[in-house]
């Protein structure tokens, strides 16, 4: 069959049947989009019946559809396998269906929950599935794995088997909308840029369900990933070193240093450390938080063992950008092991308190605070000296 516009097949009648959205910028009200997104979605067709494997995000109907009707009638698909509820990927699924009267759609126990409450889809119309189950679509045989937290509740894998084609929705994904399909078209190494991105950003809370995850994709040795956001790995073993080493915490030996500056004092205890940090050989990557995009740092936290924060007390509080840039560490997890807090104040602290507070619940070794009332001087560089030492005994011993 030769290839439908719009689409590409993947294997024999498994096409790519999603929606590229070059121009969106920002998931979540949060998560910066600097090149776009992909709704991937799957048509595989077996010779007796038809899945759609997850849809596209609301909005992008008409298009689903258009593209599916390229290979095949959209009256007659059976499956709608939904592997994760989350409207990016589910949304469609009840258009979907209202056009295949007599599609089911399929997922997991937790996943009917979710399509009933989401999508208000009726009980009747939804099957079940679990790992003991193969769902048999005429030589093509398609079975489940479950991934809970990876990263709702709900979510699954679905694995095509005669093809060895493995959907794991999110896992594995980048946000990425270019003309290439595949990793290994567009670039591994700049794929997997986009893949740790995606990975600090969504799944980096996950670690534990990750591993879990990525060994169980292990196991069932895929020929082809195809998650359903960014590039396809026809290498699943390039996606696979780097979701291993990102779930188990495997650290380089690096700093990052978060700071923001009203009046330079913070800033210059900021690049004294680095200073100090390089002269010993220690990669530092800093960051001015207001003129970074949040994703980067959220990117480098997945293998930085060390973050410090810079940062002046406003209000008796933390500078709001660096209380934003600490509850980032929390809030995502993030595998870090120590801190450290460099501040100065006009009249009154607060700002160490805060951060402090703000790190709370986690398991971060604070190594040292240098606080300063107004700007910087020799006793306060001669403690970030002493505090450069600290780093350096800890990250000798990683
Ligand atoms: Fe891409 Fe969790 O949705």
């Amino acid at each position: 069959m030769a290839k439908p516009m719009g689409t590409i097949q993947l294997a024999p009648n498994v096409f790519w049947v999603g929606v590229k959205h070059y121009n969106r910028r920002l998931f979540d009200g949060l998560i910066p989009l600097p090149h776009g997104t992909s709704y991937n979605a799957y048509l595989v067709k077996g010779s007796e019946k038809m899945a759609l494997i997850d849809t596209v995000n609301p909005g992008f109907e008409q298009e689903l559809v258009d593209k599916i009707r390229e290979i095949a009638d959209p009256a007659k698909i059976d499956y709608v396998i939904m592997n994760h509820a989350e409207p990016d990927h589910a949304n469609a699924g009840r258009h979907i269906l209202s056009i295949a009267k007599n599609a089911k759609l399929v997922t997991g126990a937790k996943g009917k929950e979710a399509a009933m409450m989401y999508f208000g889809i009726e009980p009747e119309r939804i099957m079940v599935v679990d790992e003991s189950t193969k769902l048999s679509l005429g030589g093509k045989t398609l079975s489940f794995v479950d991934a809970p937290w990876l990263h709702w509740p709900e979510t699954i894998f679905t694995y095509l088997e005669e093809d060895r084609i493995l959907f794991p929705c999110d896992f594995f994904g980048s946000h990425l909308a270019i003309a290439e399909f595949y990793a290994d078209e567009y670039g591994n190494e700049k794929t997997l840029d986009m893949a740790k991105l995606y990975f600090a950003e969504i799944m980096m809370p996950f670690r534990k369900q990750g591993q879990t995850g990525v060994e169980k994709t292990k196991r069932l040795d895929p020929k082809v990933i195809a998650p359903s956001h960014g590039m396809i790995w026809r290498d699943p073993k390039v996606i696979l070193d780097e979701y291993t080493k990102w779930t188990t915490e495997k650290f380089e030996k690096k700093v990052m240093i978060v700071y923001v500056s009203m009046w330079g004092s913070t800033e210059k205890m900021a690049l004294a450390l680095r200073e100090a940090l390089v002269k010993d050989g220690i990669p530092v990557n800093i960051f001015d938080i207001p003129a970074t995009e949040i994703g980067h740092i959220a990117k480098e936290l997945v293998d930085t063992p060390v973050v410090i924060v810079a940062a002046p007390t406003v209000l008796n509080g933390v500078h709001p950008v660096a209380a934003y840039a600490t509850l980032l560490v929390k809030t995502l997890r993030a595998p870090t092991k120590y801190a450290a807090v460099l501040t100065s104040h006009g009249w009154s602290g607060g700002a160490v308190k805060q951060i402090q507070s703000l790190l709370e619940g986690t398991k971060i070794e604070v190594l040292g605070v240098v606080d300063v009332k107004g700007p910087p001087k020799q006793e306060q560089f001669d403690q970030i000296l002493e505090l450069e030492k600290k780093i350096k005994e800890k990250l000798d011993q990683l």
